[in-house]
C-alpha cells in the first residue's frame, strides 16, 4: 500500500535525495515553472478539470509519492494554468489517519518547494465548530491548531535538512495576512460570504465525540478537520506564503445539541459538491489577482 514509500525505512524522515528524484521525475513530465501550489481537499477535485494546457502525472507514476486511499481523492498531480496563473495542482491528498507519517503526506510540499513553489493555497473539507457556520459555507483560515503536531506527529521532526529550512520555523503568522485579505476582497466582489476562522486539526479517521467538539470550541476552533496543517507546517518551513480555505462540509458543533446530526463521509463529499461552484469562482479569482501582482 505504499505505507513504505517516501520516507527513509529506518527513520521515516523525509531526505533531499528523496525528493530530488521526485522532482527529476515532475521537472521531466511538464512543460510548466508553476509558482503557486494548490492542494484539493475531499469533494473538490473537479476544481482540477478547470486546468488549461494541462500536464497530468499520475501520483503511482511519481517516485515516492504516497497513493490516497481515500474515496473522494483521485490521486493525480496537475500541472498547467488556472485564473492566468501556472500552477501546480495535487488532485487527492494523502492524511495521517491512512497510516502514513506526517513527513510522508507532506513530501508532495517539500517537493512544489524544489520546483519553485512560493505561494501554496490550501483546500479542505471541515467540520463547523463556530455556531454561525452552516454546511456549504466557505471559510477562509487565519490560523490553526495543529493538534497531531503537538502530540508529536510535526512533519519536521528528526534531523532538519538545511536546504529545507530552518531548525525552529517560525508559524506566527502561519497564514499569510495579506492573502487573506485578498481573499475577502475577492470575495466580496463577487457577493460570496467568507467566513474566516481557526482550523483545528484532529488525527481522525473517526469523528468527534460531543465532548470533543466542546474541548475543540473551548480551545479557540472554529472548523475541524483531519489534513492542512502538516502541509502548511511545512509549507512555511519551505518560506512559502500560505492561504487555507475551509468548504463547511457539516455543522460538527450540531453534535452538541442532536447526535442524529453527526457527519458522514458521504455527506462532506455532497457539501464539497455543492460549494464547488464557489469555491472555483473564488479560487481563480484569487488566482487572477496572484498572476497581475
Ligand atoms: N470532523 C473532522 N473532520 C472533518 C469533519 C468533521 O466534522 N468534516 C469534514 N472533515
Amino acid at each position: 500500500m505504499g505505507l513504505e514509500k517516501g520516507a527513509e525505512p529506518m527513520t521515516g524522515y523525509v531526505t533531499r535525495d528523496t525528493i530530488i528524484e521526485t522532482v527529476e521525475y515532475i521537472r521531466s513530465h511538464t512543460r510548466h515553472k508553476p509558482s503557486i501550489g494548490i492542494v484539493l481537499g475531499s469533494g473538490l477535485s473537479p476544481l482540477g478539470e478547470r486546468v488549461d494546457d494541462v500536464d497530468v502525472i499520475p501520483y503511482d507514476e511519481i517516485p515516492h509519492f504516497v497513493p490516497s486511499t481515500v474515496p473522494g481523492h483521485s490521486g493525480r498531480l496537475l500541472v498547467g494554468t488556472l485564473g492566468g496563473a501556472q500552477v501546480l495542482l495535487l488532485q487527492g491528498r494523502t492524511h495521517f489517519y491512512e497510516g502514513y507519517s506526517t513527513a510522508q503526506v507532506t513530501l508532495p510540499i517539500r517537493a512544489m518547494q524544489y520546483l519553485g513553489v512560493k505561494t501554496l493555497l490550501v483546500t479542505n473539507a471541515a467540520g463547523g465548530i463556530h455556531p454561525t457556520f452552516a454546511a456549504g459555507d466557505l471559510m477562509v483560515i487565519t490560523d490553526h491548531i495543529n493538534l497531531v503536531g503537538l502530540a508529536g506527529h510535526n512533519p519536521l521532526r528528526g534531523p532538519n535538512e538545511a536546504s529545507f529550512g530552518e531548525r525552529f520555523p517560525s508559524m506566527a503568522p502561519a497564514y499569510d495576512p495579506a492573502l487573506i485579505t485578498l481573499a475577502e476582497e475577492v470575495a466580496r466582489g463577487q457577493g460570496v460570504t467568507l467566513r474566516r476562522g481557526v482550523y483545528a486539526m484532529v488525527a481522525g479517521p473517526s469523528y468527534e465525540t460531543p465532548a470533543e467538539i466542546r474541548f475543540l470550541r473551548t480551545i479557540g476552533a472554529d472548523a475541524v478537520g483531519m489534513s492542512t496543517a502538516p502541509e502548511v507546517v511545512v509549507a512555511r518551513h519551505a518560506g512559502m506564503r500560505v492561504l487555507g480555505i475551509s468548504v463547511i462540509s457539516n455543522v460538527a458543533i450540531a453534535s452538541l445539541e442532536d447526535t442524529q446530526e453527526m457527519a458522514t463521509h458521504d455527506e462532506v463529499l455532497e457539501a464539497g459538491r455543492r460549494a464547488i461552484p464557489a469555491l472555483v469562482a473564488l479560487v481563480e479569482g484569487i488566482l487572477t489577482r496572484l498572476a497581475r501582482s
